[in-house]
């Protein structure tokens, strides 16, 4: 990939030379923490998405991995503003990442840590405009095994095995069930349900509590639905009319059929595609709520 620059360290450096020694120990152990984020084009020029909202899940996260970020939210906030700025781009994707430097064993105590910022267009992230899913072999992470809420890059191996599974499989995307059997969260993506006016998501228990969740909720609301967190199992998927995805690489992408289940009528349905315009308005500075969640 072509980038033009990265921000690093505190100062814009171009992406060819942004580049990190062998014996890094985020490279090794898995101890980066990482943001994904969406800037869009609107009338007024280019805005973030929640970009505030981001950088505080990255201090969080830092802080579970141990990790003192040496600069303010404030700070990580102008860098990437003035990165999209430098870069020329009008809409893509935030790539927020800490971890720490040269160190072998696993103990990071002592090591430096780095900040980096890189961006790039992204158009879609899941290729169809209605995905397949299948019900993953592997579990999703247990709560007890880690942090859930915070956002490491170690979290991923799990996401990577079931994204081969799936892919191996045919399907689209791969879903995760939790250590409970119930439904929990997508490799890179929060789960909803929909019957009737009301659409039903996984609790946080065991999952990343995603931005794009939190947003899809606001908005469910605003427009009338009711919105109820509960445990759902896969034999109840038939009791539903409708599935879709959440998150900032997938933003609202509909489910048509999980493992081989037709979900509702197998395509997107009015509540999915009803939050998933409200949701390119949001973005785009076309709704007239929420707009502190935009970054220009
Ligand atoms: C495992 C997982 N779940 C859910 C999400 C959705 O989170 P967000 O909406 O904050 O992007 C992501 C993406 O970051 C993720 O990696």
């Amino acid at each position: 990939m072509n980038i033009k620059f990265v921000w690093m360290n505190g100062g814009f450096v171009s992406g060819a030379k942004a580049s990190v020694p062998l014996l890094t120990h985020s490279l090794h152990y898995g101890s980066a923490v990482f943001e994904g984020i969406r800037f869009y084009e609107t009338k007024n020029g280019p805005a973030v998405f929640r970009l505030e909202d981001h950088i505080k899940r990255l201090f969080y996260s830092a802080k579970v991995m141990g990790m003192n970020i040496p600069y303010s939210q404030k700070e990580l906030c102008d860098a990437v503003l003035t990165l999209i700025v430098k870069n020329k781009l009008t809409s893509g994707y935030i790539r927020p990442i800490v971890f720490y430097g040269s160190k072998m064993g696993l103990d990071p105590t002592g090591a430096d840590v780095n900040v980096a910022i890189a961006c790039w267009p992204w158009g879609k992230y899941l290729a169809k405009e209605v995905i397949k899913v299948k019900i993953s072999k592997y579990i999703r992470i247990h709560p007890e095994s880690s942090d859930m809420g915070a956002k490491i890059s170690g979290h991923y191996a799990n996401s990577i095995l079931s994204t081969l599974e799936a892919k191996k499989a045919k399907y689209d995307e791969a879903l995760f069930l939790d250590y409970k059997g119930n439904i929990a969260e997508g490799p890179g993506e929060n789960i909803f349900f929909v019957k009737g006016n009301t659409v039903y998501l996984p609790s946080t228990n065991a999952i990343l509590s995603g931005i794009t969740r939190n947003t899809v909720m606001a908005l469910a609301r605003d427009l009338g639905y009711e919105v109820i967190e509960k445990d759902i199992k896969p034999r109840d998927i038939k009791k539903y009319n409708e599935a879709f995805f959440t998150g900032t690489a997938a933003e609202i992408t509909a489910i048509g059929n999980i493992d081989g289940e037709i979900v509702g009528i197998g395509k997107e349905g009015v509540v999915t595609k009803n939050i998933r315009e409200t949701y390119q308005r949001l973005v785009s500075g076309e709704y007239p709520r929420h707009k502190n969640w935009l970054s220009y």
